[in-house]
């Protein structure tokens, strides 16, 4: 994003040093720019301008409260996939009604909080959810709002790992069956069939996947019309893709207005067009701050020994993800000195990588930002090898704010105990 830039030699955030928030805060540290996550959402507002559209937040990506009120203060919906996202929406006072719950293993406890918070719709993604769903929503004397996530079938062309559309996955229920189901949906007691929903897949950069996806759905939306099922929205998942490296993203307009152009051919134009994007709000509002620690040149290769590793940032160990790697301060001159370096953190597993094969000029202490780590960042990561998690810091021009302090080594064993000896 345009946020994190050079000024000089210096990388900023806005208009704040990183070295500055590294010398303050210390590293592995997250930082995020809040003007990179207006600017994300106003693309698809401007996507969404004169439609009836609902974004709700795909919140995995990243859900600190301190991001989740932005988001809710610019009219974002949420989508949740567990009790915890729940609890993290009510927690700043999101409204329940623009809550959409996905996920394939939902508890009934889960449900039940859902339903006692008032959800806008369940994402259904079997036979079997369906049942304890109404069962689930009787018992609490209430009616489940639902859309079947279907498995349309259609390969979204990205990783293996982020794909969710193809039928060997274990998301959604196959689209050849969705009719059966729904009819069966309409008969349960505790359940309202309100929607229609899909997930692809993630990190997407082409209109084509979700248009074949689209087409599927609308043919779904025709036979449930003869079955006498009329739904009041569809819902097509989020996974519109960053640019990590040189991928060209996908603008929110560009599919919103093929979208709509399909919607209306069919006279579905009145259909509220739900979306869950999640990296697309984030992704490149954030990056990881960290420290080389050691710098060892070997025979085979130079390893760049940083204070950030697997456990702050899995998503090269994990995909095999590529991150931009950027010094803090860029060193004039020093372009002869550059050498190729695999970035590597402290932990003891080889698969413990940043970043490979990387031209830069080092020395031991430079400051070094792992780019595009707003999405799937600091999230994932774990405590592994009593790591304390890193602190989130949110840049608003000048300014930084604390949106989560590092966690102190205490902490990390404080609820474990030891058997008397
Ligand atoms: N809706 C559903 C039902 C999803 O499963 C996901 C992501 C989203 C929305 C948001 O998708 P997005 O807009 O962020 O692509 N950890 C992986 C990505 C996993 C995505 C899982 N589902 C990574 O780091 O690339």
């Amino acid at each position: 994003a345009p946020q994190f830039a050079y000024r000089g030699n210096e990388l900023y955030a806005e208009d704040t040093p990183l070295a500055r928030l590294a010398q303050e805060f210390g590293t592995p540290l997250y930082v995020y720019s809040r003007q990179a996550l207006r600017e994300a959402w106003q693309a698809y507002q401007h996507a969404a301008e004169g439609r009836n559209v609902l974004i709700c937040y795909g919140m995995k990506a990243n859900s600190n409260l301190g991001i989740l009120n932005e988001f809710k203060n610019l009219g974002a919906g949420f989508d949740i996939v567990s009790g915890g996202e729940l609890a993290r929406v009510l927690a700043i006072g999101g409204d329940p009604g623009k809550i959409v719950f996905s996920g394939v293993g939902k508890q009934a406890s889960e449900i039940q909080a859902a339903l006692q918070a008032g959800v806008k719709c369940f994402n259904v993604e079997s036979e079997a959810e369906l049942q304890r769903l109404s069962q689930v929503a009787q018992a609490a004397g209430r009616v489940a709002a639902v859309s079947l996530r279907v498995n349309p079938d259609v390969d979204a062309q990205t990783h293996p790992y982020i794909s969710t559309g193809l039928k060997q996955n274990k998301f959604g229920i196959a689209i050849e069956i969705a009719p059966r189901v729904y009819q069966q949906a309409t008969a349960l007691p505790g359940i309202e069939v309100v929607g229609v929903d899909c997930h692809i897949g993630s990190q997407i950069t082409e209109t084509g996947p979700y248009l074949d996806a689209l087409d599927k759905l609308l043919i779904l939306i025709a036979t449930l019309a003869d079955q006498g099922i009329h739904i009041k929205h569809l819902d097509l998942g989020g996974g519109l893709g960053i640019r990590y490296s040189d991928e060209t993203p996908l603008p929110p307009k560009t599919l919103l207005d093929q979208v709509f152009q399909r919607l209306n051919a069919q006279g579905l134009g009145h259909l509220q067009l739900v979306l869950e994007p999640g990296r697309s709000l984030v992704g490149n509002a954030g990056v990881l701050l960290t420290r080389v620690e050691y710098l060892k040149h070997g025979e085979a290769r130079n390893f760049a020994i940083v204070d950030a590793a697997m456990n702050d940032l899995l998503r090269p160990t994990l995909y095999d993800a590529w991150h931009g790697v950027e010094p803090v301060l860029r060193r004039d001159g020093d372009g002869n000195t550059a050498q190729t370096y695999d970035v590597v953190g402290p932990i003891c597993e080889s698969g413990d990588w940043l970043a490979r094969d990387r031209r830069l000029a080092l020395r031991q202490g430079d400051l070094l930002a792992i780019m595009s780590a707003g999405a799937y960042g600091f999230v994932m990561s774990s405590q592994y090898n009593t790591r304390p998690r890193a602190a989130e810091i949110m840049v608003d021009g000048a300014r930084s704010h604390v949106l989560r302090p590092r966690e102190t080594v205490a902490s990390l064993y404080a609820g474990e105990s030891i058997l008397p000896w």
